[in-house]
């Protein structure tokens, strides 16, 4: 819902606020539950304390994808920027911390722009803070939006820019569907227009082991992020439910390549929402997301898929993950 005051009272950080509403957030939770298997829509984990806790994801032992993504960065940049060129457009898809972007800012040739796009309102604003401090002579529009949904892209009056780039890390790719990805990158071509890149980070398939601790890990951060869910709809839903009645799980799909995560009902019990009551069996699951995992072949096809040409790619010495340009055309 638009909301016209920016956080910031900074007026080179103008705020374009497409915010989910709350209505939103019971719409989906109330559709998931009723659905079988039960779901809660992945979206939602990031309200401020889901992105608190998703910081910390990052910085856990048992996590290697961004530290990996964040040493291939630091390797490539250079050849990043090459390929990019000077005075790029640059639009980030979910930019959290804003840790990575200032890897490739710092390499690019004089960048023209950039416009972080995130559900995460507080968060968003206080790393673009962070970025307008350091990058003084870099435009930047924040967006607050679901970009699941068709956006717009803000016009910055005075930037001409050559190409406009989209920033995909994290392999926040791997949370949708094959199919919704395809639909995804297909929509990010044409908001970002003719001409345009994208660089998309990519989890790739690896021991079965060291997925699931990335997933499950030992202080149990993960588990936080997951129950977080339930915690919103307590707070901002009403919602009647038994938060210790539930248990945090990631599981290897081995045929459809993706790790699951589900919430466990220890018990028989109930989730109510309002009218609404939600039973559920005894070891039933709730499931809240899925993080598919590609080979470098397999990616470039379903890019290819999309409309995009896929161009470089870039991985670690051993091969955890890899980073692809993309290319309109
Ligand atoms: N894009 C991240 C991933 O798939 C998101 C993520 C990491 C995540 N850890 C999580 C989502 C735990 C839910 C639960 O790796």
């Amino acid at each position: 819902m638009a909301r016209s005051a920016p956080i910031l009272a900074d007026s080179t950080l103008r705020l374009h606020d497409l915010e989910p509403s709350s209505e939103e957030f019971r719409r989906a939770a109330v559709a998931g539950l009723s659905a079988s298997p039960k779901t809660l829509p992945c979206k939602f984990f990031y309200d401020a304390e889901g992105s608190r806790l998703f910081d910390a994801i990052c910085e856990l032992p048992e996590y290697y994808p961004t530290r990996t993504e964040l040493a291939i960065l630091r390797r490539n940049a250079g050849a990043m920027a090459e390929a990019i060129g000077p005075e790029a457009r640059i639009v980030e898809f979910g930019s959290g911390a804003g840790i990575k972007i200032r890897l490739l800012l710092e390499a690019l040739e004089r960048p023209a722009a950039y416009v972080p796009v995130d559900i995460s309102r507080e968060h968003m604003m206080a790393a673009a803070a962070g970025l307008a401090a350091d990058f003084p002579r870099l435009r930047i529009a924040p967006v607050c939006a679901d970009y699941t949904q068709p956006f717009g892209l803000p016009s910055i009056r005075g930037v001409t820019s050559r190409a406009t780039v989209g920033f995909f890390p994290g392999s926040t790719i791997g949370n949708f569907t094959p199919t919704e990805a395809v639909a995804f990158l297909a929509r990010a071509r044409r908001l970002l227009g003719p001409g345009s890149m994208m660089l998309v980070g990519v989890d790739v398939p690896k021991d079965p082991h060291i997925l699931e601790a990335a997933y499950d890990d030992a202080a149990g951060v993960t588990a936080a992020f997951n129950r977080n869910l339930l915690v919103r709809m307590q707070r901002e839903l009403g919602a009647r439910l038994d938060l210790d009645g539930f248990r945090h799980e990631a599981r290897w799909c081995a045929e459809r390549r993706r790790v699951e995560m589900h919430l466990v009902s220890l018990a028989r019990q109930e989730i109510v929402i309002g009218p609404a009551r939600f039973p559920l069996a005894r070891g039933e699951t709730i499931h809240t997301e899925n993080s598919y995992k590609y080979a470098v072949p397999e990616f470039r096809a379903l890019a290819g898929r999309s409309g995009w040409l896929p161009a470089e790619v870039w991985t670690d010495p051993d091969n955890l993950f890899s980073v692809h340009l993309l290319r309109s055309g």
